[in-house]
């Protein structure tokens, strides 16, 4: 048994986490949020659902991971914040490393983990009646209230909603509820959420599947902008959108039904799509599999 398949105790404060995943001043380019990951393999129920995966993941960059359906590409974003293991009865094999913190270490709260590795998730999630501005501090508000809280939460909102590419269309309407935001806004807003706590890390499993091509676009563009402060990681379906917005892709494969994912290869992205060095990739790329 690794460290990975113990169960979690109360575990290491935020505090501390944070001491060691600070992230850099907006600007400088990120200096913190590096993810290695060695010998993973997540299991749900004790079977493997991908198996073996060893590959870094850097502040500044953006990496894709593409793959069939059920090759474990979104259980291994899952693994990346832990989230995987509130899943009953799934357990992970092996090393999940931010900066030089062990997530699955004994002594680490995967909650806390998930302050500095945020996820954005395939369908849009806002809390639907709950005001846009409120959906964007939802992860801070707990504590004291009271006047200076407050602005500084307004502040918070502000800033996560900039940095979302969302101000200038709700800056008006605020106090009006999540949902009356479209999909493409919505999953802004999901965004601005993740941002609002001030992660490193942001993964984003298929976060354009809803929307549609303007949005998708959009959205595009502001993983662009995020990398230059975040270390992103993207799951998406879409080959095109890997080769526009990542720097890294990584190619998953499954060999079949009960079979475990494993990762096939993780190369630069123009290298990967105009040169890939395995059968399996150029068969995938090409559209003869998946
Ligand atoms: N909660 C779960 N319980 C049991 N098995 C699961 C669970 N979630 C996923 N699996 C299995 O794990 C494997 C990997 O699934 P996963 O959802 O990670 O694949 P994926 O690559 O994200 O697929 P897709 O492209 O369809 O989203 C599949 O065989 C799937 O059936
Ligand atoms: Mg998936």
């Amino acid at each position: 048994m690794t460290t990975a398949e113990m169960p979690h105790g109360p575990g290491m404060g935020l505090a501390e986490l944070a001491g060691q995943t600070k992230a850099a001043s907006p600007g400088q380019g990120p200096s913190r949020g590096r993810m290695d990951i060695s010998g993973v393999t997540a299991y749900y129920r004790g079977r493997p659902a991908v198996t073996d995966v060893d590959m870094a993941f850097e502040p500044g960059k953006v990496t894709a991971l593409i793959g069939p359906s059920g090759c474990g590409k979104t259980t291994l974003l899952r693994c990346l914040n832990g989230l995987h293991m509130t899943v009953p009865r799934a357990s992970v094999r092996g090393t999940v490393l931010l900066d030089d913190v062990d997530i699955y270490a004994r002594d680490v709260d995967l909650v806390q983990v998930r302050r500095h590795v945020g996820m954005v998730f395939q369908r849009p999630n806002p809390f639907p009646t709950m005001s846009i501005a409120d959906n964007v501090t939802a992860g801070l508000r707990f504590g004291p209230r009271g006047q200076r809280r407050a602005a500084k939460l307004a502040d918070v909102a502000e800033r996560s909603l900039r940095q979302a590419g969302l101000w200038e269309e709700v800056k008006d309407r605020l106090d009006k509820p999540g949902a009356s935001l479209s999909g493409g806004q919505q999953q802004r807003l999901c965004i601005a959420r993740s941002l609002a706590v001030q992660p490193q890390v942001l993964l984003m499993d298929e976060p354009c599947s809803a929307l549609d091509p303007i949005s998708t676009l959009v959205i595009e563009g502001l993983i662009d902008q995020l990398k230059q402060d975040y270390t992103v990681v993207i799951v998406t379906h879409n080959m095109q959108q890997a080769a526009r917005v990542s720097d890294i892709t990584a190619f998953f494969t499954v060999q079949g039904p009960g079979q475990p994912g494993r990762l096939v290869e993780a190369s630069p992205t123009k290298d990967l799509f105009s040169n890939p060095t395995e059968q399996a990739t150029v068969e995938y790329i090409t559209g003869k599999v998946g």
